[in-house]
């Protein structure tokens, strides 16, 4: 029997195969879990990366490490591609009942430029893509009476206001209020909802900034640990908030930003 705080959970992490949500599955693998590495094979904001085949190696790595994982292709703002994914998990995994709603695009485009398809896309995937997950898995656990632990990953940004991010702001924003509206709702059913807010973390979607010689000294300025995160910094405070240390902690929003918000 696998040991460990998710010992005997099904997890289904999105947006698995690299960065962030990586390295919450693998931490979830490392804790017990049996995990669905979901991935995105269309075109997205980061060419050149091959996501069927990250998936797929990253499955290797948790089973070469003893556990078990299978990887989940759906795009998470498609309602029928989740339906499909999360039964094909219960099928193969057990029913989900820890859900890593952590998929996300950011795109950097000025408001008078901004067409609606860009708006649309980043509030397809961001949000509704949370919402749509979070319904498929928790639909499963009220069936059968099950509890569980969802965390919505939103941003910093979720209350701050950078050039170019008229989109990407609002649909964090919205996670929050999405966390707190299904952990009042969900409570009765024994199914937590919270929320981590990352910082500046080190992955593709930031390479960039952390490339950029003059905007990075900017931002690491307003960073009391004059740091960007890692990845396993946000996936740390994921498994406390889906494991049973968490038991009573629902409907938060937490700041994993090195102090950056309180600057
Ligand atoms: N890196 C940071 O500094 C930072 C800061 C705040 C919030 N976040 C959030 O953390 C999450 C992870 O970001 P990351 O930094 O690891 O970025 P990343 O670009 O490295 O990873 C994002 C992942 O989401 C997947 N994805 C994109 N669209 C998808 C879709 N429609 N369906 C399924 N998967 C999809 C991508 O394929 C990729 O695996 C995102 O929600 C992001 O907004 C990141």
């Amino acid at each position: 029997m696998p040991e460990g705080k998710l010992a005997g959970r099904v997890a289904l992490v999105t947006g698995a195969s690299r960065g962030i949500g990586r390295a919450i599955a693998l931490r979830c693998a490392g804790e017990g879990a049996a995990v669905a590495i979901n991935y995105l094979s269309g075109p997205e904001p980061v060419q050149g990366k091959d996501n069927h085949a990250d998936a797929s190696a990253l499955v290797e790595e948790i089973k070469r490490r003893g556990g078990r994982a299978i990887a989940a292709e759906a795009d998470v703002s498609n309602g029928e591609q989740v339906s499909r994914m999360v039964a094909r998990i219960d099928a193969e995994l057990g029913t989900v009942d820890v859900l890593i709603n952590n998929a996300g695009i950011e795109t950097i485009v000025p408001f008078l430029e901004m067409d609606e398809q860009q708006y649309q896309r980043v509030l397809d995937v961001n949000l509704k893509g949370e919402w749509l997950c979070a319904q498929a898995v928790v639909r499963r656990l009220v069936a059968e009476g099950q509890p569980g632990a969802i965390v919505n990953i939103a941003s910093i940004q979720s209350g701050m206001a950078l050039p170019g991010r008229s989109h990407y702001a609002p649909s964090k924003r919205g996670v929050e209020a999405l966390t707190r509206n299904l952990a009042v709702e969900l409570a009765p059913y024994r199914i937590r909802v919270n929320c981590i807010n990352p910082g500046l973390i080190a992955t593709d979607m930031t390479d960039w900034v952390m490339k950029d010689e003059q905007i990075l000294p900017i931002i690491l300025d307003k960073i009391p640990l004059r740091r960007a995160g890692e990845p396993d910094e946000i996936a740390q405070v994921a498994i406390f908030l889906a494991s049973g240390d968490a038991s009573y902690v629902t409907g938060q929003c937490i700041y994993v930003d090195g102090g950056w918000i309180v600057t």
